[in-house]
């Protein structure tokens, strides 16, 4: 589906998260159309949109070389949901900007997979990419994910607090808190946190707790 290529495979010691196939579209769909998924956001997806969104992660990682892996967890699922780098389409304070983003099935939710995946993902922007900040977004209620962003490492700010575009003025989600993580603060935390090995190649990592190493520049 993925034209071959336009997404490199990055793997992490649980994880591979890689181009996106047909046989994804029906447990996206599946995972688009749980209430238990989709309750940060204003309604759960039927099969066209579902299908629909996967064509515009498709498109995004054809014109930029990154977007949302779609991720498998081998020898567990072939498709768990997805993770990763989005260039959002709107304008704020803090746009134009990179979020690394998250929507895994419920079932494969409480085994870090979302954190493990995303660490990778966000070594691969500043490494890679050479990004230099990374952010995220959501509502405020939405803990879990939040709880991912402290994770990774990122900082919420209230004063970067903002209303979303995407929804009407007076919509419950539309209050939305940033997250931002600069790549001096991923470079410091990376140093601190986790021994130095900078001679192994940033993708297909063998451990994702070697993901904060000192970037290669
Ligand atoms: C946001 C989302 C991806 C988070 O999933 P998650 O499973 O809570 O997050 P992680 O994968 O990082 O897992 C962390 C949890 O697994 C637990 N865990 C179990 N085994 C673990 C392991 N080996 N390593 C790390 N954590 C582990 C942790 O204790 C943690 O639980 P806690 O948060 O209760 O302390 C998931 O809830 C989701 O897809 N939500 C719907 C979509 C959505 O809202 N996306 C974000 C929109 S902005």
């Amino acid at each position: 589906m993925t034209a071959p290529g336009a997404a490199p495979t990055l793997t992490t010691a649980r994880l591979r998260l890689r181009d996106w196939t047909e046989r994804d579209l029906a447990p996206f769909a599946a995972l688009n159309a749980d209430a238990r998924v989709m309750e940060f956001f204003p309604r759960p997806l039927d099969r066209a949109e579902s299908d629909a969104l996967a064509a515009r992660i498709r498109d995004h990682f054809a014109r930029r070389g990154f977007g949302l892996w779609a991720v498998e967890a081998p020898g567990a699922a072939d498709f768990i949901g997805f993770v990763g780098l989005s260039v959002p389409t709107f304008q704020a304070p803090f746009t134009p900007c990179v979020e690394v983003g998250w929507r895994l099935a419920a079932a494969h939710w409480g085994r870090g997979y979302a954190t493990e995946a995303a660490a990778a993902v966000v070594a691969h922007g500043f490494r890679q990419l050479g990004l230099d900040e990374i952010v995220s977004f959501t509502v405020p209620a939405n803990v879990r994910s939040r709880r991912v962003m402290d994770r990774l490492g990122m900082t919420r700010r209230p004063v970067d607090d903002f209303d979303n575009p995407m929804l009407p003025p007076g919509h419950p989600q539309r209050p939305h808190v940033l997250y931002r993580l600069p790549r001096t603060a991923w470079e410091r935390e990376g140093s601190e946190r986790r021994a130095p090995e900078p001679t192994r190649p940033a993708l297909e990592h063998g451990n994702a707790r070697r993901q904060g190493d000192e970037p290669q520049r």
